[in-house]
């Protein structure tokens, strides 16, 4: 369990003063330049032993993604590019992180590019985040009035910039190549991968691209050390984690908690518990739009990690938990995430594009109990042949939550569409 001490967000909730001065009353920035004469390795080696994965939804190893970078220039420059489109529904982990402790977040800027050899960090912010830019944007001006950036940065020797993105709102620019793409000045496509950023990234040159929360743990880690964090959590599951819950508990909150809580635990503890009380709970999704959802009963056991909830065919994303009580219609919550797909499918590949249409409209007649009761393998088939087989990600988190609603609520779906025929017929047997 974390206690306060533990927490690396103090700030989370804006409660005390997130300027310089006062980050740094917190602990940010301490003996910053010391890491950095650590080296590279070092810092490398020590994120690889602290177990972190990336906090974006992929849960790669975030110091293995590191090491792919080249340790020597070929000529070209490196890059360490910060994802801050947070734009998956449900989540707001990192905008708190921007909007309230965000010297620590800049910091791990420095570090994390000295470690990968890069002079340059952008950072990628959301187009509907404009209070957290803004916040954002004032505090690097800040980092580089008092010499934490720029020339010899923080007193390391290393020369370091950041610039700060504003993007225009496109769910898919915070795929990592498509936000390289928008980067660079073009449309917001994702690119095949391999190859992977690290070898041909922006411009062209070796770029790493890490999500917010990823890069502003680490000065917290170091300074602490790999155990700490490593001391957190099931095994491959190590550390602390931002949890938003949000739906039907009683008080939504975004949190740090420790990595493999019991679900259970993360809502009564933080949340109040579920509105109206455990047994009125129907079903949560616990990571982001981009996974099946779980049914109550498996809720009941659920822990918090990322191998964990894969096991049960669905993931921690974004560690986004959606909550929804016994008055949810699932199936038209399912219904409005494939309407957000649709809408968000950049077009480029043809499953996706043609793919997230078809499955809305099979969705649309699944709410109204419209449907034939065939069309529910049919839809089943048809997310089978969008899921793996698109360039980027969104094919696959179109797919999941609707295979999830038929997994674990097919009865009901069959329920509605019975209801409207029998309510069809008899209107026919009456006239
Ligand atoms: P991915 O698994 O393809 O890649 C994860 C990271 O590891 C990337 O940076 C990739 O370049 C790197 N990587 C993977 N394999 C590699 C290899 N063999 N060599 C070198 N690097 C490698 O996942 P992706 O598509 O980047 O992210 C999908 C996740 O994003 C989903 O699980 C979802 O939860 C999350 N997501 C988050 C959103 C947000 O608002 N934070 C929005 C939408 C999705
Ligand atoms: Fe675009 Fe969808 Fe293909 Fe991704 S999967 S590249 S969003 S069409």
């Amino acid at each position: 369990m974390l206690t306060d001490q533990d927490r690396i967000f103090t700030n989370i909730y804006g409660m005390a003063d997130r300027s310089l001065k006062g980050a740094q009353a917190r602990g940010a920035w301490d003996g910053t330049a010391g890491l950095i004469e650590k080296g590279r390795d070092w810092i490398i080696d020590e994120v690889k032993a602290s177990g972190l994965r990336g906090r974006g939804g992929a849960g790669f190893p975030t110091g293995l993604k590191w090491s792919f970078m080249p340790k020597e220039s070929d000529g070209r420059p490196s890059y360490l590019v910060v994802n801050a489109d947070e734009s998956e529904p449900g989540t707001c982990k990192d905008r708190e992180i921007m909007r309230h402790d965000p010297h620590l977040f800049i910091e791990g800027c420095l570090i994390a590019s000295f470690a990968m050899n890069a002079h340059a960090c952008y950072i990628y912010i959301r187009g509907e985040y404009i209070r957290e830019r803004e916040a954002l944007q004032i505090a690097i001006d800040e980092a580089y009035d008092a010499g934490l950036l720029g020339k010899n940065a923080a007193g390391s020797g290393w020369d370091f910039d950041l610039y700060l993105h504003h993007g225009a709102g496109a769910y898919i620019c915070g795929e990592e190549t498509a936000l390289l793409e928008s980067l660079e000045g073009k449309k917001g496509m994702p690119r095949l991968k391999p190859p992977f950023p690290a070898n041909t990234g922006l411009y062209g040159a070796p770029t790493t691209v890490n999500n917010v929360e990823s890069i502003a743990v680490v000065p917290t880690i170091l300074r602490r050390g790999a155990s700490w964090f490593a001391g957190f959590g099931r095994e491959n599951n190590a550390g602390t984690k931002l949890f938003a819950i949000s739906g039907h508990v009683e008080n939504p909150c975004v949190v740090e908690e420790a990595m493999s809580i019991p679900l259970r635990e993360l809502l009564d503890k933080h949340c109040g518990g579920v509105r109206g009380g455990w047994d009125n709970l129907k079903t949560v999704i616990p990571g982001g739009s981009s996974v099946r959802c779980l049914p109550h009963t498996i809720c009941d056991e659920a822990i918090m990690d990322f191998d964990w909830l894969r096991g049960q065919g669905s993931g921690l994303g974004t560690a986004a938990v959606i909550v929804m009580d016994q008055s949810t219609d699932v199936i038209k919550a399912i219904w409005r995430l494939s309407k957000f797909y649709k809408h968000e499918s950049c077009g480029q590949c043809t499953p996706c594009r043609e793919g997230t249409g078809w499955m809305m409209r099979v969705m649309d007649r699944l709410v109204t109990g419209d449907a034939e009761p065939e069309e529910i393998d049919m839809l089943l088939d048809v997310t089978k042949q969008v899921e793996g087989h698109t360039i980027c990600a969104l094919g696959d988190a179109a797919a999941w939550p609707i295979q999830g609603l038929i997994q674990h609520y097919r009865e009901e779906i069959e329920d509605r569409i019975k209801a409207k025929r029998t309510g069809r017929m008899g209107a026919m047997a009456a006239e």
